[in-house]
């Protein structure tokens, strides 16, 4: 499996900086190496879509998904919806979703499962907390946000999905993990995962995210245990973000 790429514009960009972003990335990606997802905001996918059809480097994610179906739910987005404009991944339980819209685990677990239904791929974000990160019991919250959504089904749940180990305290602050660490959580975490079935384990990626820059990222993409990056604000840096995505392990 290739190791995946995704940006996560969040709640920026327009019309205009999102298409010139996107033909950009179409003329200069030169590289093969990785997969590479966008998340633009939800009114811009179709868009993206549209500028990206010939391209079949990138495809798209999105920031968000609805539990139900159809129906009257206002302003809300379906499964169907996505799949209708061929988005391919959805990031569910992002901290920033549960600080900011309450989402808890109940809802998240319903998010994954409308999502692996509509033959969408879930991105499920994990990660401590600065607290559990002094106290040095990452891996333990790593490890029961995982239990939670799988002991209601089972790792089938998990089955050919992301994970997104995501320090909570790394998010957007500028101060990523640093690169031991990541290797640590992240084999850990697939340590954990390997003792559930390692069949389904050989079949999820196991990405970072959190501060992932133009200035460290060649060293975290590089960590064996890191199946890819989840970035949002270096992402908005078109210049930047291409030098990622064309980044080649055997560089410097
Ligand atoms: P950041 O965001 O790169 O701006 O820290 C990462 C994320 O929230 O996925």
């Amino acid at each position: 499996m290739k190791k995946i790429i995704i940006a996560n514009f969040k709640l920026n960009g327009n019309k205009k900086f999102i298409k010139k972003y996107i033909l950009k990335i179409n003329k200069e990606i030169n590289n093969d190496k990785y997969e590479i997802s966008i998340a633009p905001p939800i009114p811009y996918l179709y868009m993206t879509e549209q500028l990206i059809k010939k391209n079949k480097k990138i495809n798209l994610t999105s920031q968000n998904i609805d539990i139900n179906k159809i129906g009257s739910y206002t302003g809300n987005i379906s499964g169907k919806m996505l799949k209708d404009i061929k988005v391919k991944y959805v990031i569910i339980g992002h901290s920033e979703r549960k600080i900011y819209h309450l989402e808890n685990n109940d809802l998240i677990f319903k998010k994954i499962l409308i999502t692996k239904e509509t033959k969408l791929i879930p991105i499920i974000c994990i990660g401590e907390n600065i607290n559990e990160y002094n106290k040095n019991i990452g891996i333990n919250t790593c490890i029961k946000q995982i239990k939670f959504f799988i002991n209601e089904k089972n790792i089938n749940l998990f089955n050919k999905s992301i994970l997104a180990y995501e320090p909570i305290w790394a998010i957007g602050t500028g101060k990523n993990a640093n690169t031991k660490y990541i290797k640590n959580m992240n084999k850990n975490i697939r340590n954990y995962l390997n003792t559930l079935d390692k069949k389904i384990t050989n079949t999820i990626r196991i990405v970072y995210g959190g501060s992932v820059n133009i200035n460290n990222f060649k060293e975290i993409i590089k960590i064996n245990n890191v199946d890819g990056l989840l970035i949002g604000k270096e992402s908005l840096n078109i210049d930047n973000f291409i030098k990622i995505i064309n980044f080649n392990n055997n560089q410097k």
